[in-house]
């Protein structure tokens, strides 16, 4: 029962749904709109560190359509969410309006909900906070910082080994405050039936916001659903709940009317999230022929008030490389700030913006070219956890990715290569990021009026997460891509992991394969069994199932549609469920390292007359596994690489010292890599297998794409300009004391 019309697993498909996006009528979760439904709008506060002492709502509530002021004094019981509980993952400690103190600047102190929004807008502007302010602690560097260290992996004597190490770096790499700014705005449309609450949410994980809800509200997990059809991207902003979802909730509660909170584009910047400001010493040591002898990474990033958000910088830097000596130390620091939140490659982008940073430097004292410090110093096995990898092609990436950038006509001089008057520089860096498969419950059904369905609780983020499901089912049952309903985005569905860590893709395969395979076996029986069936009395392994229709295998026509099945057994719908194990569970995985690597290759034009850098090409080579859906994923890395560049020269984010807030808390003013800003871009997948990632040997794309993007460039920039930046973004007025070399 084998046979599969072909080719669509690894084939580059085009997203199912598409159209929808095109023609607008995708529905994202503001766009629901609930018969009698009220809007809210948030109302923040001024400063970042300090004491509510008056709340003055009265004005706010004689104003025209204005329904309700919620706050501190009125919000009643909201719960914090069960400490260490993995399935409700929550992104703040405390709840909504929780207590009168004000931990950060635009940290919500009440919620106006109107018949319109205008006037919700209006009243929300006349809310009069009276406060006992502080002065915050919002400094930029974290070098303020003398408490404690949390050790990291260790392995050897790394204060012994550096001390004699023949050639060493010890440098201090920075990367400030990035915000996520995906196209969609957070949202949440509540609406309660009585005791049930359905929230149309902007969330990256509908089971886990589910469970986050009913444990915040105190109301039963079955009363609450969560729904997600479509998500504007969320790059981890959207992972979990943020206050603001509980406050519609409670408002429609009240109210017993339907609620929707849609942020604004500059509360985004202030209230779910960021990526915190790192400060990370790197020191490698070396024996003269570039071999590690030594490594530490140490790190500290910035926190809030209340939330103990570690950054995660080390994450690859105990595997990536061999080396016997080793140590990791790091520490959170506070601020009045809002939470930081994992944002695209948490951890290992970052972090390997420092490590990969560092051993260019260190071919630099070597005198070595930096493809081959990396080769010499490729790992056999994770030295971390003594593991074997369960599948590693890094030195592959990094020689693909050389020989496609032209890499060995890279002379070495700064500013030495030119091109159209420009001077070029040529950089590079590595990249990794960690691989799991997470559990996933998928049902497949095929229906009496020729269509299948295939269904499971995971999201599509715009990633082609619906393309994928589609693929899968296709590659199984042979039915076509237009005869394929996939239903993802609601908890109600059976469980489907979360949207983050790309993870998605490796996650659900399995499941949707085996919930394919298991519904194919009902068909086939079922067909057999039936009067009027032309396969009555067959015995089910003489039967195939091809191209949605069931046959004898020694026969070629004649053969019914499972439509017709259904049809003559009077069932409208047969389905089946498939379950991925996890990796963790699974034996062939569970003691294998699971990363993915790459290679990345930058070139930067510099015009010193002008002072003008540009990213001008970009060549980036993935070991991801198999590539599902090669169109989806090189989407997704082009994309990243925008990202990086982004990173590398553009995104920063600022506070006034004084008040706390963000300055450049606006799209105005944050930059971000436009299109004007991308680079010429090739992306290459090495395709292999992942012997252990089920199935088809996925093990997801995404956040590999922006792993060492921002250390490629800095060494192009070194290159090129001669100056070494060792913090992010970099600037032109880092790059002023460049020599200005001559055409
Ligand atoms: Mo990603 S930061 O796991 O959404």
């Amino acid at each position: 029962m084998s046979t599969t019309p072909a080719g669509i697993i690894g084939r580059p498909t085009p997203r199912i749904d598409g159209p929808l996006k095109t023609t607008g009528t995708a529905k994202y979760s503001a766009d629901f709109h609930i018969e009698g439904m009220a809007y809210a709008v948030p109302v923040i506060a001024s400063i970042a560190s300090g004491k509510i002492r008056t709340l003055d709502t009265s004005a706010a509530e004689k104003m025209p359509g204005v329904l309700l002021v919620l706050h501190h004094g009125n919000i009643g019981p909201l719960y914090r969410t069960v400490p260490g509980d993995g399935d409700a993952t929550n992104s703040e400690v405390r709840s909504a309006f929780e207590d009168d103190v004000v931990r950060h600047w635009g940290q919500y102190i009440a919620l106006v909900v109107a018949e319109t929004f205008e006037q919700a807008t209006a009243a929300a502007a006349v809310v009069k906070a009276d406060y006992e302010a502080e002065k915050p602690s919002v400094r930029e560097s974290l070098d303020d910082y003398t408490g404690e260290r949390k050790k990291g992996s260790h392995r050897g004597d790394f204060d012994k080994a550096f001390a004699s190490a023949q050639v060493k770096v010890d440098q201090t790499y920075v990367t400030p405050i990035e915000t996520h700014n995906p196209i969609e705005m957070h949202g949440s449309v509540a609406v309660w039936d009585r005791e049930q609450l359905t929230m149309f949410e902007t969330t990256q994980g509908v089971v886990n916001h589910r469970v986050v809800m009913a444990q915040t509200l105190g109301v039963p997990i079955e009363n609450v659903r969560v729904v997600t059809r479509f998500l504007g991207s969320g790059f981890g902003g959207k992972l979990f709940p943020w206050p603001h979802c509980a406050m519609s909730a409670v408002a429609a509660r009240k109210l017993g009317r339907p609620v929707k909170l849609s942020l604004t584009r500059k509360m985004m910047f202030s209230s779910v999230g960021y990526r915190p400001r790192t400060e990370q010493r790197i020191r490698l040591g070396a024996s003269s022929d570039g071999k590690l002898v030594a490594l530490s990474h140490d790190y500290l990033n910035n926190t809030s008030m209340l939330d103990d958000f570690d950054e995660g910088c080390a994450e690859a830097t105990p595997y990536l490389y061999s080396v016997a000596n080793l140590s990791v130390t790091s520490a959170l620091v506070r601020r009045n700030l809002g939470a930081p939140m994992y944002m695209r490659g948490p951890g290992a982008v970052p972090g390997l913006y420092a490590m990969e940073a560092g051993m260019n430097e260190l071919a630099d004292e070597l005198k070595m070219d930096p493809v081959k410090l990396r080769i010499v110093n490729d790992a056999e096995k994770d030295e971390d956890k003594n593991i074997p990898f369960s599948s590693r092609h890094y030195q592959e990436c990094l020689e693909v990715g050389a020989k496609k950038f032209g890499w060995e006509k890279r002379t070495a001089g700064t500013g030495s290569m030119k091109r159209d008057g420009k001077i070029l520089g040529w950089g590079m860096a590595g990249a990794s990021w960690v691989a799991t498969r997470l559990p996933c419950t998928a049902h497949v059904e095929f229906h009496s009026n020729g269509r299948v369905s295939v269904r499971s609780g995971t999201q599509d983020i715009g990633t082609g997460t619906y393309t994928t499901f589609a693929q899968v089912v296709h590659e199984k049952t042979g039915v076509p891509l237009d005869r394929i309903d996939v239903v993802l985005g609601d908890s109600s569905l059976p469980d489907g992991p979360m949207s983050g860590g790309s993870m998605v893709t490796g996650s659900v395969c399995d499941a949707i394969a085996k919930a394919s395979t298991e519904a194919m076996k009902k068909m086939l029986a079922l067909s057999t069994g039936i009067d009027g069936s032309p396969l009555k009395g067959a015995k089910a392994e003489e039967l195939e199932f091809a191209d949605g229709r069931i046959r004898k295998k020694d026969q070629a026509a004649g053969d019914p549609e499972f439509a017709e099945i259904l049809k003559l057994a009077r069932i409208d719908g047969l389905s089946a469920e498939g379950k991925t194990v996890p990796t963790w569970e699974d034996p062939q995985s569970k003691d294998k390292s699971l990363h993915s690597y790459g290679a990345q290759f930058v070139e930067v034009e510099w015009e010193p007359e002008i002072a003008r850098l540009r990213v001008s090409r970009v060549v980036t080579v993935i070991d991801a596994g198999r590539i599902i859906n090669p169109k989806a994923a090189a989407n997704q890395i082009a994309g990243a690489v925008v990202m990086g560049v982004g990173m590398g020269l553009l995104e920063e984010t600022v506070h006034d010292q004084r008040t706390g807030q963000p300055i450049n808390g606006s799209m105005a003013d944050y930059l971000m890599a436009t299109c004007a800003d991308s680079p010429d871009i090739d992306v290459t997948f090495l395709d292999h297998p992942d012997p252990v990632m089920g199935e088809y040997g996925a093990r997801g794309v995404g956040e590999i794409g922006l792993a060492g993007v921002a250390a490629a460039i800095t060494a192009a920039v070194h290159h090129a300009t001669g100056m070494r930046v060792r913090e992010l973004p970099v600037k032109i007025e880092n790059l002023l004391g460049a020599k200005v070399l001559q055409a």
